[in-house]
């Protein structure tokens, strides 16, 4: 996959708690949700190239997308099997400045647009309040499903950012025809200068 982002990200001077002078980064600590699409088989690089983009890294799993297509990562890496005791969907989320689904599949969508919060992803979603980032990926006809439709808008009118997805099919979606399976090189560029842009108004 190529990726679009550059290294001339600009970047703020910050003073931590302790005093120490940091580099605050657009996307400051980025939580990454990744949902069962064969588009999760590139979490790896995405977390890579989120080190652009954040100062620090999480990644939640859907029970799906951990039994299919993500392990070890180069960053810590949370699925539903973790949120037993623990009320993770409370304590990931203090910690972040910035959430992303990426890739949110045609469940996970729905899930949200309606509230169910049955896995520590759609917690975080429900817990978070507007402003989450959903990268869709699913194949074309998924994508332009009445049902997928419903929950794309009943998210946006929420004050979520539902981006676009890529043209590119995965392997699963050229099953079934042209598709737009894949997570796009750009979607962290494109969330930095979101929330960039969000911020100067
Ligand atoms: C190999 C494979 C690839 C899949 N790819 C996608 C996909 O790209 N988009 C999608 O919405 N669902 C896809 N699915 C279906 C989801 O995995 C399924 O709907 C699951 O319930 C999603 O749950 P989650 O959002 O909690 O991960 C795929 C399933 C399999 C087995």
């Amino acid at each position: 996959m190529t990726r679009n982002s550059t290294n001339d990200e600009p970047r703020t001077q910050v003073q931590s708690s302790s005093g120490q002078i940091m580099t605050a980064m657009p996307l400051g600590s980025l939580l990454i949700g990744v949902c069962g699409s064969s588009a999760a088989e590139s979490t790896g690089e995405l977390a890579e190239e989120a080190l652009r983009y954040a100062n620090d890294i999480t990644v939640v799993a859907t029970r799906t997308a951990a039994a299919l297509f993500v392990s070890d990562l180069p960053v810590p890496l949370y699925t539903d099997a973790d949120w037993i005791d623990k009320p993770l969907h409370v304590t990931l989320l203090q910690q972040a400045d910035t959430l992303v689904i990426a890739p949110a599949t045609a469940t996970t969508l729905a899930k949200a647009a309606a509230g169910i919060a049955d896995t520590l992803v759609t917690a975080l979603i429900c817990a978070h309040g507007p402003g989450v980032y959903f990268q869709p990926c699913m194949n074309a006809r998924m994508w332009t499903s009445p049902a997928v439709r419903r929950a794309v808008d009943t998210l946006r009118g929420d004050g979520h950012h539902v981006l676009e997805p890529g043209p590119v099919a995965s392997r699963a979606s050229r099953t079934v025809g042209s598709g737009v399976g894949e997570i796009p090189g750009n979607v962290l560029a494109t969330v930095a200068e979101h929330k960039r842009e969000s911020g100067r108004n």
